[in-house]
């Protein structure tokens, strides 16, 4: 049976279930209270990686994370995503990785994390206007700073893994990949081989009850709800995937956070397996 817990980069321990953390709404002030009443709960409940980005919020939703969750508790990893800025001010988001861009984004998000060092930071996307040795040496020297433990990438292929690895050490990749959606499959057989953490982005938007009659189907037999059986075979699929769900409900958490325990049997397993065909998204299935 897989680990529930992952060494990130070999040493930083996490529970493999994590919490996405983009749809907690900051505003108005009781949404805000909700949505620290949600991060606090998902700690509570025993959930140590919990995924954000300066995109979220333009660094408001680091803010939130801090106000409901420092003093971290020991062992708890919040990471943060940089490479996307706004194109000035209240201008539009785009994908900016230039190095003052970057070091600027860390620099904001230590402050508003409330940390020396944030222990694992991922570039949200490459930036296809910035040469890829600026953007990954900024975060290596970063990294020689001090400022920052280890690195990762988000939607990114197998090339350009490969072509990254040349230049840091990459410990962690965030795609969007889901039982529904495996267009990702060959970058996650990648990550499997080299021991490097996948974050599955989208976990359990795709499936809704009715989304798919085999998903519903196994979720009766166990008692479960079709989110769960998503999360349950995402855990199961390979021990490098760590899937980071979000909510801002306190039921859909506690839901989701739940799935860590359920098992599916091979049987349940084999047939979920042919809902998707690696290699193709949702839209391109027949
Ligand atoms: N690297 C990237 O480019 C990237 C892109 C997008 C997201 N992310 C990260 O990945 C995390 C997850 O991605 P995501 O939010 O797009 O997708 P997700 O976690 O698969 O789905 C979230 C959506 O599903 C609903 N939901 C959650 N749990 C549910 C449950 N048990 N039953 C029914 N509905 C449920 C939520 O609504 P309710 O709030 O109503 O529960 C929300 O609308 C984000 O929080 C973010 O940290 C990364």
């Amino acid at each position: 049976m897989a680990s529930n817990t992952f060494r990130i980069g070999g040493d930083l321990a996490v529970g493999r279930l994590g919490f996405g953390a983009m749809r907690l709404p900051t505003e108005p002030g009781p949404a805000r209270e909700t949505s620290v009443a949600v991060a606090r709960r998902a700690v509570e409940l025993g959930v140590t990686l919990v995924d954000t980005a300066h995109l979220y919020g333009g660094g408001a939703n680091e803010e939130l994370l801090a106000e409901a969750l420092h003093p971290y508790a020991e062992g708890l990893l919040v990471t943060t995503k940089v490479g996307v800025a706004r194109t000035g001010p209240g201008g539009e988001w785009k994908l900016d990785a230039r190095p003052g861009i970057l070091r600027d984004q860390v620099e904001n998000a230590l402050t508003r994390l409330r940390v020396e060092r944030l222990e694992l930071l991922q570039l949200h996307r490459i930036d296809p206007e910035t040469p890829l040795a600026d953007q990954l040496g900024t975060l290596r020297e970063l990294q020689d700073e001090g400022k920052v433990g280890r690195l990762g990438l988000s939607e990114i292929s197998v090339e350009e893994l490969g072509l990254a690895r040349e230049l840091i050490d990459v410990v962690s990749v965030q795609n969007r990949y889901s039982l529904l959606d495996r267009e990702h499959e060959p970058v996650l057989a990648a990550c499997e081989a080299a021991g490097i953490a996948f974050l599955p982005w989208r976990p359990v938007a795709v499936a809704v009850p009715g989304a798919a009659a085999e998903i519903d189907a196994v979720a009766a037999e166990l008692g479960a709800t079709a989110a769960q059986v998503a999360l349950a075979w995402l855990l199961g699929h390979s021990p490098v995937v760590l899937p980071i769900p979000g909510t801002a409900r306190m039921a859909h958490l506690e839901e989701n956070v739940a799935a860590r325990d359920l098992r599916l049997t091979r049987d349940q397993r084999d047939r979920l397996d042919t809902l998707a065909i690696p290699g193709r998204s949702p839209e391109e299935r027949d």
